[in-house]
């Protein structure tokens, strides 16, 4: 800035970091996603147009659990000391993933398709190996946007899918031991006071990161109709 001329607060700045990522990622949200909060863009297809199947499902799963695996293994090793902070947070899915998985196979005698390596779980599971080497506010905004996403979008993806297809079978992914509420609120918490030792650049730099984050989870989300 020049001087005392102070600039514009960010939306959201106020209430903490958080907010700031939150405002960021409601805007990225396509119009049927999220018509209230900021969502502009016309999806492709609007999710509640969406055919899904239970092979194209199960691979949604499979998918994910390859990115939970390595964000969890990510913040059980904490070799950035900030990350040891989201060890045991309630929000973990990757018990939950494993439980649904071997679930499609006993009820349908689905086998989980095996992952490539340039398929969008294992793709994203690199990318996160490698930012939360090189680039902590980078990684930390993937972290936000996967856990939270997941416990709004997320779920309604899973009760509209499930009564597609799973006769409304409720998914351990979908389901928290305890209210996931206030682990948001205690991760939330943390994220802030990450973030609070973080300069105004790395933040921006965490904020702009949230694009990537969509277009990833993008990928992921295609596999349910595939
Ligand atoms: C929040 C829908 C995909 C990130 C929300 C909310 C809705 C929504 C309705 C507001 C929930 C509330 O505050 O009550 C959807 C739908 C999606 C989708 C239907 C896909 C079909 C995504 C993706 C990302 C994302 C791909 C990022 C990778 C977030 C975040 C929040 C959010 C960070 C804020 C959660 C919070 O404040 O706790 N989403 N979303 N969403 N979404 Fe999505």
């Amino acid at each position: 800035g020049h001087g005392v001329v102070s600039e514009k607060p960010k939306p959201g700045e106020k209430k903490g970091f958080v907010e700031e990522m939150r405002f960021v990622a409601m805007r990225l949200h396509t119009k049927d996603q999220a018509p209230k909060e900021g969502g502009q863009k016309p999806a492709e297809v609007p999710f509640q147009k969406w055919q899904p199947t239970r092979e194209g499902y199960l691979r949604f799963l499979a998918e994910s659990k390859a990115v939970y695996d390595t964000l969890e293994q990510i913040v059980a090793d904490a070799d950035h000391p900030d990350y040891a902070r989201f060890q045991n947070t309630g929000l973990e899915r990757a018990a939950a993933l494993a439980k649904d998985i071997a679930w499609f196979q006993s009820e349908f005698g689905l086998s989980p398709p095996e992952l490539q390596e340039d398929g969008p779980g294992r793709t994203y599971a690199r990318l996160l190996q490698q930012l939360a080497k090189d680039d902590p506010q980078a990684f930390i905004c993937h972290f936000y946007n996967i856990y939270f996403a997941h416990t709004a979008g997320g779920r309604m993806i899973g009760t509209k899918v499930a009564s597609m297809i799973l006769d409304n079978k409720q998914l351990a992914f979908y389901q928290y031991e305890g209210d996931f509420r206030q682990y948001l609120e205690a991760v939330k918490g943390d994220l802030n006071a990450v973030a609070d030792g973080w300069t105004r650049e790395q933040k921006d730099h965490c904020l702009q990161e949230t694009e990537k984050s969509f277009s990833y989870s993008g990928g992921l989300l295609r596999t349910i109709t595939a």
